[in-house]
């Protein structure tokens, strides 16, 4: 059953059980408080009766006076008989027509009230005693019918009124309970577009409660996050089976070329050296791919504390061999910072920016790596005097697979490296960025990190 349904339920169910009660309760009370009135008005007529037959002289009869009158019913009409004490009947109203009932059916003490049926008439009577007549008694009856009536009414009059507001209840609650659960529902449908793989439906709710506004909100800004992992993880898998497929392509053709005809030894050693770049660089993109995919997954680094100075080092002989090559300087500063993580990622970190510094330098140009603290953070900075990476592409060089038009002829390289660079600042808890070098010279690499505490 929908949420809504039930509610609503609920709610007219726990109005139906009030009203009726209530309607139930005031309507016993009504009828109490008439029978007590005509009970009253029986008593003070059979008295006043009894008070005439006591003055009468001779053989007792029914007197001529009126019914009794209870307040909200008017005069009723009036049965009497009196019953000698043996049960005989000494004089009885014509009202009576068949017949006095038999004195041991009705018989009943003074004073209390009781019903009794006369052929289809159901009548309220009192028996009262005759002053200075002991062998005689007096009973004294109305019809019910008029009360009856009355409470009949009054009974139809409130279950209309039950029905009517129940009725109201029920329309009421599920105006407001509709107005209530629409932004559920938009929330709960939008929601199943999305597991159904519809990434960009949205909640879009304009007005509603302050909460539910919110939490629509929270909703489609959950998917459209949602939708941007999946498109970049969509757009990754095609750029790394782009990546992949190149080199494998080369490999591919240089085997087949090799086997083609039979060839001197030194044309199998170029082929197979070839067929071994190709296979170098397919396994140089596997293991960033695996580092991506590792460090990706990280959420906390190790807590060791590591010396920023050691792994620039350990960074710079990784690339010594290029800068050489280059004639390009590789200059260290750092102060002693230490962060807490971990050694092997952050030298990776360093090794990427260095070797970007490296390759984007002219020919003598100078590359210094610098780490310093602040007290609480250490920033850290590879600078180069290159060409610097142009505004617009300041952001996206961190992208997987981004690589400058310039680049791209490059054969080695696949635009991981900057992506690597940025996981792990993320992982220790920083974040990378790239800027023009001092007097608009090359670019400027830098992060900054929680310094690990000392001791
Ligand atoms: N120091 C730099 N100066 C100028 N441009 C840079 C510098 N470092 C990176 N870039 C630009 O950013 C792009 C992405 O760099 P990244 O390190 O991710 O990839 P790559 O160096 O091309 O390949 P890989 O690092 O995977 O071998 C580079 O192709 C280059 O265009
Ligand atoms: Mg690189």
């Amino acid at each position: 059953m929908k949420f809504r349904t039930r509610l609503v339920l609920t709610l007219t169910a726990a109005t139906a059980v009030t009203v009726t009660s209530a309607f139930g309760a005031a309507s016993f009370v009504v009828e109490r408080s008439e029978e007590r009135q005509l009970d009253e008005a029986l008593r003070a007529e059979a008295h006043l009766e009894a008070g005439e037959l006591a003055a009468q002289h001779g053989a007792l009869h029914v007197t001529a006076r009126a019914g009794p009158a209870a307040d909200d019913i008017g005069r009723l009409m009036k049965f009497a008989v009196i019953y000698a004490d043996d049960g005989r009947v000494i004089d009885i109203t014509s009202t009576f027509a068949t017949g006095a009932p038999s004195y041991a059916s009705v018989s009943h003490p003074p004073g209390n009230a009781f019903d009794f049926w006369y052929g289809a008439d159901h009548l309220r009577g009192v028996f009262v005693a005759i002053p200075e007549h002991e062998h005689e008694m007096l009973l004294l009856a109305a019809p019910r019918s008029d009360l009856e009536k009355d409470n009949a009414f009054l009974r139809q009059v409130m279950l209309v009124a039950a029905l009517l507001s129940i009725g109201f209840t029920l329309l009421v609650t599920w105006r407001v309970v509709r107005q209530l659960t629409r932004g559920h529902e938009a929330i709960a449908a939008a929601a199943r577009k999305v597991a159904d793989g519809d990434l960009a439906a949205r909640v879009a709710l304009g007005s509603g409660d302050d909460e539910v506004v919110q939490l629509a909100r929270d909703v489609d800004e959950m998917v459209r996050r949602l939708e941007i992992v999946v498109e970049g993880q969509q757009r990754f898998i095609a750029h790394a089976a782009h990546e992949l497929r190149s080199p494998l392509t080369s490999l591919y053709g240089e085997l087949q070329l090799a086997l083609r005809k039979s060839r001197s030894a030194e044309e199998y050693r170029t082929s197979i050296e070839e067929a071994l770049d190709s296979a170098r660089r397919l396994k140089a993109l596997a293991e960033d791919l695996l580092a991506l995919a590792r460090i990706g997954a990280e959420r906390e680094p190790s807590r060791t504390p590591v010396a920023l100075a050691e792994v620039a080092k350990a960074a710079a002989a990784w690339v010594s061999r290029e800068a050489t090559l280059r004639h390009v300087e590789l200059a260290i500063q750092s102060d002693g910072s230490q962060v807490l993580g971990h050694a092997i990622d952050l030298e990776r970190l360093f090794r990427n920016l260095i070797d970007n510094a490296v390759r984007h330098s002219p020919e003598g140009g100078q590359v210094t790596v610098e780490a310093r603290s602040d007290g609480d953070r250490v920033h850290i900075s590879v600078l180069d005097e290159g060409p610097g990476v142009a505004p617009e592409e300041r952001d996206r060089v961190f992208d997987p697979f981004f690589r400058a038009a310039s680049e791209r002829r490059r054969d080695d390289g696949s635009g991981l490296g900057l992506s690597i660079v940025r996981e792990i600042a993320r992982v220790h808890g920083g974040e990378v960025s790239v800027e023009q070098g001092p007097e608009g010279k090359g670019a400027r690499f830098s992060a900054s990190f929680p310094a690990a505490p000392p001791g």
